[in-house]
């Protein structure tokens, strides 16, 4: 991954670049497309081009040509607050089907395994049946709340008696010993580089308003958006990055210390939320701002909301709040 730094660098801030034998894979997983040595790259081509009928021709065009996502101004100045709604994807209406998306052409192989705390699980199983791949998912426990929804996507699944869904990947050996690919979530490089597009279509609508962002907060899981975004903001703007971790538990976020790529790459601030506070900043949102979000949606809100700099703040909403109502009780 560190040898795409430089040359990701350089297109971030020049809006072109001619890839070379090194970038031309970098390139790849940021254009979704196969990138020869010596292609120009323009910037312009990440920039979406969304069918303003809303008429799709297959499941895969739903996802691409949905994009942008819709971005929702949540604070006003001094304090100015946008948030990217990403469960306006279709599939596991979560930012993972651009994850997964990515990982999924990244690799080659018929049968794909995966260790998901819920999300990646959802969007695997859905690409898988597109692209007709078999897909074989575990699940820590904690994440039991899927499995009604990989039932009806009728995909192979295993609940572990663990928590985390890191200490999973112990149990996907004897799959790939058995020939299944492991589409890696945690390590793929693909799951970094997808979210620089990301980052160009949020940059895309921002600029529509002559916005700029001073930070960035994100939650924490595999850190692949969070850093990506944090990477593309900082070079461009000079944003600083808010990387958000659970103090305790928050459905899709995990804490830096169990191991995590790519925010290495990226200086931030890691901040500590609770599920308490999270949950008070899903209902924070849902009573001030409408929008259902998901727990670590909250949790990314309720760290804005206790920031007292000024500026503009961009947010990631990762997915929205019904996949998690079982987990809440009355509240
Ligand atoms: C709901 C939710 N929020 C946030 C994240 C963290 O995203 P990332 O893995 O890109 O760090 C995840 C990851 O699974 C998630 O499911």
């Amino acid at each position: 991954m560190l040898e795409c730094l430089p040359s990701i660098e350089k297109f971030i801030r020049e809006g072109r670049y001619v890839a070379d034998d090194v970038s031309a894979r970098c390139f790849s997983g940021i254009f979704l497309r196969d990138i020869k040595p010596g292609e120009e790259l323009r910037i312009e081509e990440l920039y979406p081009s969304p069918d303003p009928y809303r008429v799709y021709g297959s499941p895969l065009e739903l996802l691409t040509r949905g994009w942008p996502t819709p971005l929702l101004k949540v604070g006003e100045a001094p304090r100015e607050a946008w948030a990217k709604l990403e469960w306006y994807n279709p599939f596991s209406r979560s930012i993972k089907d651009r994850t997964t998306y990515a990982l999924v052409r990244s690799i080659s192989g018929d049968r794909l395994v995966e260790v998901s705390s819920g999300n990646v699980a959802i969007a695997l199983s859905v690409l898988g049946a597109l692209l007709g791949k078999k897909v074989k998912i575990y699940l820590p426990s904690a994440a039991r709340y899927v499995e009604p929804a990989l039932d009806v996507l009728g995909v192979e699944h295993e609940v572990l008696d663990v928590t985390m869904t890191v200490e999973a990947l112990e149990h996907i050996k004897s799959d790939v010993a058995k020939g299944a690919v492991h589409t890696n979530q945690f390590e793929n490089d693909a799951n970094f580089l997808v979210h620089i597009r990301t980052a160009v279509e949020i940059d895309w609508q921002l600029s529509s308003k002559g916005i700029r962002p001073s930070y960035v907060i994100a939650g924490l899981g595999t850190s692949g958006h969070s850093a990506a975004l944090g990477f593309y903001f900082g070079v461009k703007y000079g944003a600083r990055l808010i990387g958000v971790q659970p103090s305790d538990w928050i459905p899709g976020l995990r804490r830096t210390e169990s191991g995590m790529k790519w925010i290495k790459y990226v200086p931030a601030e890691v901040v500590d939320v609770s599920f308490e506070e999270a949950l008070e900043g899903v209902k924070a949102l849902a009573r001030k701002h409408g929008v259902l979000a998901g727990l670590s949606s909250g949790a990314a809100y309720y760290e804005y909301l206790r920031r007292k700099a000024e500026g503009v703040y961009l947010m990631v909403f990762p997915d929205d709040l019904f996949k998690y109502l079982p987990l809440l009780g009355r509240t």
